[in-house]
């Protein structure tokens, strides 16, 4: 029988972008860091079904936020198809199932807004899930973000009673913040165009060149609000988690509630920066969806807002990329 009157956090994914801002969060509320557990990627490697099974059984954490998964852009996820369906589906059965077998009560999923089909109605209601065809570039990945929540769902369904458990989802929109993917190919758009404005900034370029017309919207989430909206999901009481989902519909948006044009948010950029060329087009690639914007407004019932707004997150996530010279060049 465990002593600590603190639960014991195993935070998976604690080196990557969310799981290091989550650990920085729940150190920041006074948790204290020896009831994080964490271990890198050769310490325990998740695809690895008896390794992930025998940590486990050695660490008995009480509580899980499983951010960890293979996460990349629409280049990474068109080139790696097979290593983004694979390694999320393995992570996910590999860590849920054991946590459930050694006794954790308390889970968090991270998924992804990807799950919900190309052609949602905007905002995307939790509600959109499983109703059309998904984006085909990156559809693998958001099938296994799909068995995550569903697998979620089903121990509750399925031990929820028996043995106590309580297993939740969240859907995080595009995050962006320190410790992000700077690659010029594989990252996601934001921390490309910060890596592009920079090197146009340093290099004297006299243009950056944005994909598409600009015209396309997109809802952006500085990683340390994603963090306390984690923490806030895992611990609101079960009642409410029960009031607000369904055992089969158990998922909650995570966004910053608004969205904006690529051409606004190269601007901004463009100006944190200090970038003095001109942004042109190249009308030849492709916008991707028109829109996409998240309805969060069912965690905004539950208690949570993000604290800080998009100005200030850029300046933040542009500070910490100045500070980190090896990123530049990842
Ligand atoms: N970033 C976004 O915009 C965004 C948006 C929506 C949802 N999400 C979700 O949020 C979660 C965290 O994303 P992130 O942006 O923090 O990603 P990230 O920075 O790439 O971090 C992912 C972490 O998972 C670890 N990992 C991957 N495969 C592993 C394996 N086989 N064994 C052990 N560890 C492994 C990585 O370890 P290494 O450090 O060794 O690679 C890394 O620390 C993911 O579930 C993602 O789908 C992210």
């Amino acid at each position: 029988m465990k002593l600590d009157v603190q639960p014991r956090i195993y935070i998976a994914g604690h080196n990557g972008m969310v799981g290091s801002a989550i650990v920085r969060h729940l150190i920041s509320r006074g948790i204290d860091a020896q009831y994080i557990i964490t271990r890198n990627r050769e310490e325990l490697d998740l695809t690895s079904q008896s390794d992930v099974r025998n940590f486990f059984e050695a660490t008995k954490p009480d509580q899980v936020y499983l951010a960890a998964a293979k996460v990349g852009g629409i280049h990474a996820n068109n080139t790696w198809p097979a290593d983004f369906i694979y390694d999320n589906l393995m992570i996910e059965a590999n860590v849920i199932e054991s946590a459930f077998r050694s006794g954790v009560k308390k889970l968090l999923f991270l998924g992804s807004s990807c799950i919900y089909p190309r052609l949602a109605a905007q905002p995307m209601t939790e509600s959109a899930l499983l109703t059309g065809p998904l984006e085909p570039t990156n559809e693998p990945y958001a099938i296994a973000k799909i068995a995550g929540i569903k697998l979620c769902e089903s121990y509750n369904r399925q031990y929820g009673h028996s043995h106590g458990i309580d297993y939740r989802s969240v859907m995080p929109t595009n995050l962006f913040g320190p410790g992000d993917n700077y690659h010029p190919e594989n990252s996601h758009v934001l921390p490309a165009l910060i890596g592009r404005f920079h090197k146009a900034k340093v290099e004297q370029l006299p243009t950056v060149t944005l994909w598409g017309t600009g015209q396309a919207k997109r809802e952006f989430l500085y990683v340390d609000d994603m963090a306390s909206a984690s923490v806030h999901v895992m611990n609101f009481s079960a009642d409410l988690y029960a009031q607000n989902t369904s055992p089969m519909q158990s998922h909650i948006n995570v966004g910053s509630g608004s969205d904006i044009s690529i051409t606004d948010v190269a601007q901004l950029i463009q100006k944190i920066v200090g970038y003095q060329g001109h942004i042109v087009y190249d009308t030849s690639k492709p916008d991707g969806a028109p829109r996409k914007w998240m309805d969060s407004e069912k965690l905004q019932r539950l208690g949570w807002r993000p604290a800080f707004s998009l100005l200030e997150g850029l300046q933040m996530a542009y500070d910490d990329f100045l500070k980190h010279p090896t990123l530049r060049n990842k």
